[in-house]
């Protein structure tokens, strides 16, 4: 049997990670700016993380839904303390999409109605609702389209309000700071407006903080740059560095009914613990404060780099908008360099690294882009 071909992929096999780095077979090492695509939170097998997802396989690595699994309560508990959500509830699942999936049908039990708005260039995930709140109609198949999504311009408060005046919405589905689309943030003003208009047409606000969220940008999530509280914020990513775990995070003013959401996999004893190590060290390694700080840091010195058209984005979630090709770019920084980073679009290098990295780290890339440009 041969590999479904959808991915598009660079000729090199990371075979190994430490830290920031990941090696290949033969060892030539890598800075990796780009975290598997804003997976790795903490780091490469970070001795805390390999103990203790290693020491629960040896315990327990899975057992059902249907018992009591004490490892999510943890976990809850712990995220509802670092994330200032401790009277929201918790429901685990495996995805970024499915995460989103969960909310908007939570959104849409709870109202009776079923359209959702969302904003141009989002994305959502690939699965049957998040891609039809996805505004990509390349990765839509027939059955994916729905005239129970509509679409509005970022950052336009008036036409959102237009929207919702209409009736028949569920939910607001909008990303913390758009990353596919080239890292697009929402204004603060605009995320204080659209949290004041929901509520007024009672509408769930939904927060997809896939990709922004965990600690990303500086704080536990990026709308709270805004001082505002979603309905549901959605999370996946940096949750289990890489262990597949998608969460929905819960307002209390949504009632559980039993049978309403579930999953075989989700919230299992593993992810579990991995999750839970992660929290751990995000908060005893001061790594938001340090994905602030390094963060700001990168953006300033891009931000000083006559030959870019725009630097975009907060904390370790950065788009540099480059006068050529951003493909050729980074594949000069992969091969030449030996520095991973991601891409958006034609001309957008997307940095996510971990958020683990340091100072000095940003400077090998700082100069070898300056040199590249
Ligand atoms: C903002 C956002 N939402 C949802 C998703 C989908 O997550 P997953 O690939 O885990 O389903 C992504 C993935 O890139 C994302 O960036």
């Amino acid at each position: 049997m041969k590999l479904f071909d959808v991915y598009s992929l660079y000729n090199v096999e990371p075979v190994r990670g430490c830290g920031n780095y990941v090696y290949d077979a033969e060892g030539t090492k890598y800075l990796d700016l780009y975290g598997g695509h804003a997976v790795i939170s903490i780091g490469h097998a970070h001795p805390h993380y390999v103990k203790a997802i290693s020491e629960q396989v040896g315990k327990l690595g899975f057992y059902s839904n249907s018992v009591e699994n004490s490892l999510q309560t943890r976990l809850a508990e712990k995220l509802g303390r670092i994330s200032g959500y401790d009277d929201y509830s918790l429901f685990l699942c495996n995805s970024g999409a499915e995460a989103n999936e969960n909310a908007l049908k939570l959104a849409s039990f709870h109202s009776g109605e079923r359209k959702v708005l969302c904003f141009s260039k989002a994305f959502h995930g690939r699965t049957s609702g998040a891609v039809s709140a996805t505004d990509n109609p390349s990765i839509q198949a027939p059955f994916n389209r729905t005239d129970a999504v509509e679409f509005v311009p970022l950052n336009d408060l008036a036409a959102v309000e237009a929207k919702l005046a209409e009736g028949g919405f569920c939910a607001v589905l909008i990303e913390g700071i758009q990353g596919v689309a080239g890292i697009h943030t929402p204004s603060d003003d605009f995320m204080r407006g659209l949290r004041e208009v929901t509520e007024h047409y009672g509408v769930s606000l939904i927060l997809d903080e896939i990709q922004s969220g965990y600690g990303r940008t500086g704080v536990f999530f990026a709308h709270q740059w805004a001082g505002i509280r979603p309905d549901i914020i959605t999370c996946a990513k940096g949750i289990a560095n890489g262990f597949p775990m998608g969460a929905v995070l819960i307002s209390p003013k949504y009632e559980a009914k039993k049978g309403m959401l579930g999953t075989t996999f989700g919230g299992n004893h593993l992810a579990c613990a991995a999750a839970i190590a992660v929290l751990d060290i995000v908060e005893s390694e001061g790594l938001i404060e340090n994905a602030r700080n390094v963060g700001n840091y990168l953006i300033e010195q891009l931000r000083q780099m006559p030959a870019l058209k725009q630097v975009r984005g907060r904390g370790l979630m950065i788009g540099i908008e480059i006068e050529g090709s951003a493909a050729e770019l980074r594949k000069q920084l992969l091969f030449e360099r030996h520095i991973f980073t991601g891409g958006a679009g034609a001309t957008t290098v997307r940095l996510l690294p971990a958020l683990t990295i340091g100072k000095a780290e940003a400077d090998i890339f700082l100069n070898n882009f300056k040199e590249l440009l």
